[in-house]
């Protein structure tokens, strides 16, 4: 019983993810939580009242007054009896309102006076989801220290497919119990993450690429992570695994690619730690289907560069977001990261050097220096790539102190 004795109240507004919001009670009680309900007027069209207190065991709030006997729901004590308000699903009218205190029913006017953390499982349509207005005041309860549950990708109840799901409640409960478990310092932020080599295709069976193991990539990941972040991992082929409730990973091979995924997921980020090993070049004419046959005679590849991602996504980066890049050096270290810091727009260059012994490709341990582009040097000590990955983040945090 992971909740055991917490307070939390759920909000549930007019979307028929409501039917989730049902699971979402019961999970939430099994795990020894007090689930108070609180519905809004077309919560109710979706999941009835009864549903709602049977499961948690104790009457929904929904009215401002109990017509009955003039009795009323106090917002105000129930907004102080919470650890945690949870709005789940919320509409994009609800989303709205929450960010312009428009009070018209009990559910805002709770969010108004509570003084515990608030989390957003925002549910809707693709369009209404993307819709200017909707992302504008998603970022507005960000900047009050809400926290977003970023709706999933797939299936949705119009038809049509794309982002707008509601997290699944066993998403949403590994989230909330993850919340008290320890405070974290990047609830709410959410980071885009490359990893890996990337392979650059040859023909069926050939490829060209490169020796990046993914350690270091997916230690970051992890550490960002643990400390609450949401992650979008993209990766190259590697032999890791990742699992956590708050990493999404999408695999990819070649730099164009993982350009793509990036280039779509980086613009919705607090920030991007650019990992991956890219390939800098790519072959010129890809024998598709045929596998190139041997000959007795040489064999040349033609080879055209490949985009620097990083340098994309710095200039597209916005003075909110944060841009980390690494760099292998053999020679020139500090001359030429300080070059690629200023040249992809980055704020940190972890620099790590070939030259170092049990330092980068393969290896558990690695020995960086971090370049910020405000000028200051640290150099590290040799470690293990998860607490390389723990320094890195805190840099990360610290940093993003700044930028909101
Ligand atoms: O210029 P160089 O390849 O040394 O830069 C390394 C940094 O740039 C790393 O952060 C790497 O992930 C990123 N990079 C990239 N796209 C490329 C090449 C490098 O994102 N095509």
């Amino acid at each position: 019983m992971k909740l055991q004795g917490k307070h939390i109240l759920l909000g549930i507004s007019g979307s028929i993810a409501a039917y989730k919001a049902a699971f979402l009670v019961r999970l939430l009680v099994k795990e020894g939580a007090e689930v108070q309900v609180i519905m809004t007027p077309a919560s109710k069209e979706f999941i009835t009242p009864v549903t709602m207190c049977a499961l948690s065991g104790k009457p929904v709030a929904s009215e401002f007054f109990v017509a009955n006997d003039g009795t009323w729901h106090s917002h105000v004590d129930m907004g102080l009896w919470a650890d945690l308000l949870l709005v789940a699903p919320a509409t994009a009218s609800t989303i709205a309102k929450m960010a312009t205190g428009v009070c018209d029913n009990l559910l805002i006017t709770t969010v108004l006076s509570a003084k515990c953390p608030v989390m957003v499982a925002p549910a809707m349509d693709l369009d209404m989801y993307r819709y200017p207005a909707n992302q504008k005041n998603l970022q507005t309860l960000k900047s009050y220290g809400q926290i977003i549950l970023e709706p999933g990708e797939g299936e949705l109840a119009s038809g049509l497919s794309g982002k707008g799901r509601m997290q699944e409640p066993e998403e949403i409960i590994s989230k909330v119990i993850s919340f008290f478990s320890s405070p974290k310092k990047l609830y709410n932020k959410s980071f885009l993450v490359t990893a890996g080599p990337t392979y650059e295709k040859i023909d069926p069976v050939r490829y060209i690429g490169n020796r990046s193991s993914g350690k270091m990539g997916f230690a970051i990941a992890q550490s960002l992570a643990e400390e609450g972040a949401s992650v979008t991992l993209v990766s190259g082929p590697v032999n890791l695994e990742i699992s956590h409730p708050f990493i999404k990973i999408i695999k990819v091979e070649s730099a164009r690619e993982m350009e793509a995924e990036c280039l779509k997921i980086f613009p919705d980020t607090d920030g991007a730690v650019m990992c991956a090993a890219v390939f800098d070049f790519r072959v010129e004419n890809i024998s598709e289907k045929r596998k190139i046959k041997r000959t007795s005679d040489g064999f040349s590849l033609s080879l055209i560069p490949n985009d620097d991602i990083a340098s994309r996504l710095g200039s597209i980066k916005t003075e909110n977001q944060l841009l980390v890049g690494f760099a292998l050096e053999t020679d020139h270290e500090m001359e030429n990261a300080k070059e690629k810091l200023n040249k992809k727009n980055l704020d940190f260059i972890v620099l790590n050097s070939l030259t170092d012994k049990g330092a980068c490709f393969g290896f558990d341990t690695n020995k960086i220096s971090v370049l910020s582009d405000n000028g200051s040097i640290i150099n590290y000590p040799l470690k293990d790539k998860k607490e390389v990955a723990k320094d890195i983040v805190a840099l990360i945090t610290e940093r993003l102190k700044s930028k909101v």
